[in-house]
């Protein structure tokens, strides 16, 4: 099968073209198989984004909101504060390319996954009437190029800014188009928000523990009158905040996440955390063009990333 696939390099990967999609080739094998044989149990949350769009921030809030009742957010032994999100949150793209489906078997419910597929791709099973949550997180494209360009130069310090922006521009590079992707989770959050949440970057830095209280109702734990006066829900907020993550000390050092991305430095995943980074990169043409194609891709669908929501 992957053979028979479109090719092509992009900076550090191989690429396939798969459904539309342009994936990690190591990825295309394990995505069939995820297809195929995943069964999700109906408490589970599928967490879902395009790279570099804010994974890491959405795996810390959810499984921090998620696991309140076994570990308060102000305790100073949470799992968070020695464990990267990564590694509390597992990666369902590369434990199916590694064929380690097991491990998610072997979790206990409720269930917090997380995938860089696109929502056409998911099973079946997920998507349709009886499957499980799925929360998406987007970000606006330009600061996306950015983010992808500072992680990928980790792996290759070559890297021109130039052509992981070509790339993104022109579709080729890792879950790409990156336009089809978001339009792939904002259809089906419009026509069924109680199953996809639809969540954006910066409105989560805008204001956070509003979209943490969103995102703990979604996932069938509302904070309680009692919580809320606890101060759970800033807790929640302080725990996963930048500052607080980038400054762990689990977090600055090492390696690890998951299959191909255990190489990958842990502090790649925590740089700057802001957004409108775009402008200290792009010439104000690049943003322009790029501005204009993902407005052009969603003409017409309610989105844009030109406010919030
Ligand atoms: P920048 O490179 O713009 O700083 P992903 O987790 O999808 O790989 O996305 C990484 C981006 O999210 C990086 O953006 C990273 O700094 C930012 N990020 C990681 N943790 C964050 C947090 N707790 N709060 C806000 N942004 C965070």
């Amino acid at each position: 099968l992957v053979a028979a696939l479109p090719r092509r390099q992009q900076s550090i990967l191989e690429l396939r073209l798969y459904q539309g999609f342009w994936l990690p080739e190591h990825w295309v094998p394990g995505t069939v198989v995820f297809q195929r044989r995943f069964s999700p149990r109906p408490d589970d949350v599928v967490l879902a984004s395009y790279p570099k769009c804010g994974t890491t921030w959405l795996k810390a809030l959810a499984f921090a909101a998620a696991a309140r009742g076994a570990y308060p957010p102000a305790a100073p032994g949470h799992p968070l504060r020695r464990l990267n999100p990564h590694d509390c949150v597992p990666f369902i793209d590369e434990i199916f390319a590694g064929g380690e489906e097991a491990k998610l078997d072997a979790l206990p419910s409720p269930r917090l996954m997380n995938t860089h597929l696109p929502y056409t791709l998911l099973p079946d099973r997920v998507t349709n009437a009886g499957g499980c949550r799925v929360v998406y997180v987007c970000r606006d494209p330009k600061d996306m190029v950015v983010s992808l360009w500072h992680f990928l130069r980790r792996a290759k310090p070559d890297l021109s800014f130039v052509e992981t922006f070509e790339s993104v521009c022109d579709g080729t590079v890792a879950a790409g188009p990156v336009w089809d992707h978001v339009l792939s989770y904002w259809r089906p959050s419009v026509a069924r928000p109680d199953r996809v949440l639809f969540l954006k970057y910066e409105d989560l830095l805008r204001d956070t523990a509003a979209n943490v209280r969103r995102l703990a109702e979604f996932m069938g734990r509302p904070f309680t009158a009692a919580e809320e006066a606890a101060g759970d829900v800033a807790a929640v907020v302080e725990l996963c905040s930048f500052d607080e993550m980038k400054g762990l000390d689990v977090n600055k050092a090492g390696s690890g996440t998951a299959g191909r991305y255990r190489a990958m430095p842990r502090d790649a995943f925590f740089r700057k955390g802001v957004a409108g980074d775009w402008a200290n990169h792009m010439t104000p043409e690049m943003a322009a063009r790029l501005d204009g194609i993902i407005r052009e891709k969603l003409q017409g669908t309610g989105l844009d990333f030109a406010q919030g929501s």
